[in-house]
């Protein structure tokens, strides 16, 4: 237990806002111009995953500040014809630092599987991004009493082939599906349950020493009225936010309430 905490202390907290399909442009300058000030002493590292078309800006915007950009997808090739989508390679050079993979709407609505989520995975990775890896289970599958198969599944095929060293640059987001855009929140008991279990998986995969430093997510209906029970918990290392995400006080709340574990 106090090795747990110990741990915890050690991995780098991050909470990172997923601002979905929402925000043009001019609204994503203004967004970060409210949120700037206000995580600008924040103890974990803070992440926006803003749509393709406002990361330009929002990167100008949050330059020289503690404010990391992300995007919500790439595809695995280097380029070529395939019309709509963006490289890895592409995010990089417009200064991409992470890249949220596998979230479950993609997987609900556009036919995201475990091999397409392990080919963007590691395409990612090659491209020098930080792939932010989603894994959770439906509501049916956890009233099946299968939410560690499912997860253990997701785990070992979307990471399938990252090596030991490429772990250092994943993160993994613990988000159940039947949490995300619910208002309802995974207690926090739960949050941990799964959290832990997520590392117990990545131990058998990579061993202690690499488990214990990857930083595992809970993301799911997450805001500033729960996210500090849910962020004291040992193995749950920040959040990935969405509709709170979009409000800046809301935001930066979530972000005041990182703390170290309790030891
Ligand atoms: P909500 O916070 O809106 O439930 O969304 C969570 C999510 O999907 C983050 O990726």
């Amino acid at each position: 237990m106090l090795l747990d905490a110990l741990t915890k202390g050690m991995r780098k907290t991050i909470i990172a806002g997923n601002w979905k399909m929402n925000k043009t442009p001019s609204e994503a300058t203004a967004l970060l111009e409210e949120i700037k000030p206000l995580v600008a002493d924040a103890k974990c590292e803070v992440v926006a995953c803003v749509p393709y078309v406002d990361l330009g800006i929002a990167i100008e915007a949050t330059r020289d500040t503690n404010i990391k950009i992300g995007a919500q997808n790439c595809h695995w090739e280097e380029s070529g014809a395939y019309t709509g989508e963006i490289s890895a390679a592409m995010l990089k050079e417009l200064g991409v630092e992470y890249v949220i993979l596998g979230h479950s709407e993609r997987r609900q609505y556009f036919g995201e599987t475990d091999e397409t989520v392990n080919k963007r995975t590691k395409a990612a990775l090659a491209a020098g991004l930080k792939p932010i890896v989603c894994v959770g289970e439906q509501l049916w599958e956890r009233e099946c009493n299968i939410t560690n198969e499912v997860i253990a599944r997701q785990l070992k095929l979307d990471l399938w082939d990252v090596t030991p060293e490429e772990m250092a640059n994943i993160v993994i987001a613990y988000e159940p599906v039947w949490a995300i855009g619910t208002g309802k929140t995974a207690t926090a008991d739960q949050a941990e349950e799964v959290c832990n279990f997520i590392r117990m998986c990545l131990k058998t995969l990579y061993g202690l020493e690499i488990a214990s430093g990857v930083t595992i997510q809970y993301g799911g209906s997450m805001n500033d009225q729960n996210a500090a029970e849910l962020l004291g918990k040992t193995n749950v290392d920040g959040g990935l936010i969405g509709g709170a995400s979009l409000v800046a006080e809301k935001f930066a709340a979530i972000v005041a309430a990182t703390k170290p574990a309790e030891y």
